[in-house]
């Protein structure tokens, strides 16, 4: 089993829980959230969409600290369960982003996604799902690694498939967001934030060995370990970035 498991598994995601001490899959864990959210009024009555919402820590940390009622949607069911009973004032719901459009038409007052894009083949599709499901006016933002050109030539791979098999593309995910009826409001550069998360991420992996052994052997441990290490490398290098991009849903 465990020779064939991805970061985006329900096994995957524990792992990373566990490393990370929290029920995060996103750089930066806490931090994180408060530099990307450090724009967004606190505002606890905010229908808030917590879109690829993992294990849940995300959207408990936000509707803790007064960003809004959060709804947490995940494609992956066992997540979405490990989430509904970590977290039973949140909302949660297994499904496709791409088909939030219909089921929440005009509904929520602002979106997130934490390292969520990057998993997603069609980003058009999603994001136009998302501009749905969100009201005129209301705020996405989007928090992720970000292809400063190139990256797709030499992805980090996992098994047959790439570790990060869509990361935006700069230059490029304005554009995408412009045609499916957002408007960019601002963008932040946090690649040198990444390095040191990733840099540190790394450290808990190795401080960790004998847990991530237990739960997926050695050869689990080698690849975790191995994968974090040259995502690490790619950032230092500057061949894949980190970025946080806001947008405003055009009425
Ligand atoms: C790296 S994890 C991040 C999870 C969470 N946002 C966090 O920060 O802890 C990416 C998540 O996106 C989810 N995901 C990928 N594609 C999705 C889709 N089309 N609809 C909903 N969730 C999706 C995966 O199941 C996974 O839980």
């Amino acid at each position: 089993m465990t020779a064939s498991f991805t970061m985006n598994s329900h096994l995957g995601k524990r792992i990373l829980a566990l490393v990370r001490e929290g029920n995060y899959a996103h750089a930066g864990e806490e931090e994180a959230i408060e530099l990307a959210l450090a724009d967004l009024p606190r505002d606890g009555e905010r229908a808030l969409l917590d879109a690829g919402c993992g294990r849940g820590g995300t959207a408990d940390y936000m509707q803790k600290n007064g960003w809004g009622r959060v709804t947490g949607v995940d494609i992956e069911p066992d997540s979405i369960r490990e989430a509904e009973r970590a977290y039973p004032d949140i909302r949660f719901e297994a499904g496709d982003i791409a088909d939030l459009g219909q089921r929440y038409a005009g509904y929520f007052d602002a979106v997130t996604m934490f390292n969520v894009l990057y998993a997603i083949p069609d980003h058009a599709r999603a994001l136009a799902a998302l501009a749905e499901a969100a009201r005129p006016g209301a705020t996405l933002v989007i928090f992720d690694y970000e292809d400063p050109g190139g990256y797709a030539d030499h992805a980090i791979m996992e098994g047959g498939a790439g570790f990060l098999a869509n990361p935006m593309v700069a230059g490029r995910i304005a554009d995408i967001l412009d045609h499916t009826g957002w408007s960019v409001t601002g963008r932040c550069d946090i690649t040198d934030a990444y390095v040191g998360w990733y840099r540190r991420l790394v450290d808990r992996i190795r401080t960790r060995r004998a847990d991530i052994e237990a739960l997926a052997q050695a050869e689990g441990y080698e690849r975790v370990l191995g994968l974090y290490s040259q995502l690490l490398g790619v950032l230092r290098e500057g061949r894949l970035g980190g970025a946080i991009i806001r947008a405003e849903r055009r009425a």
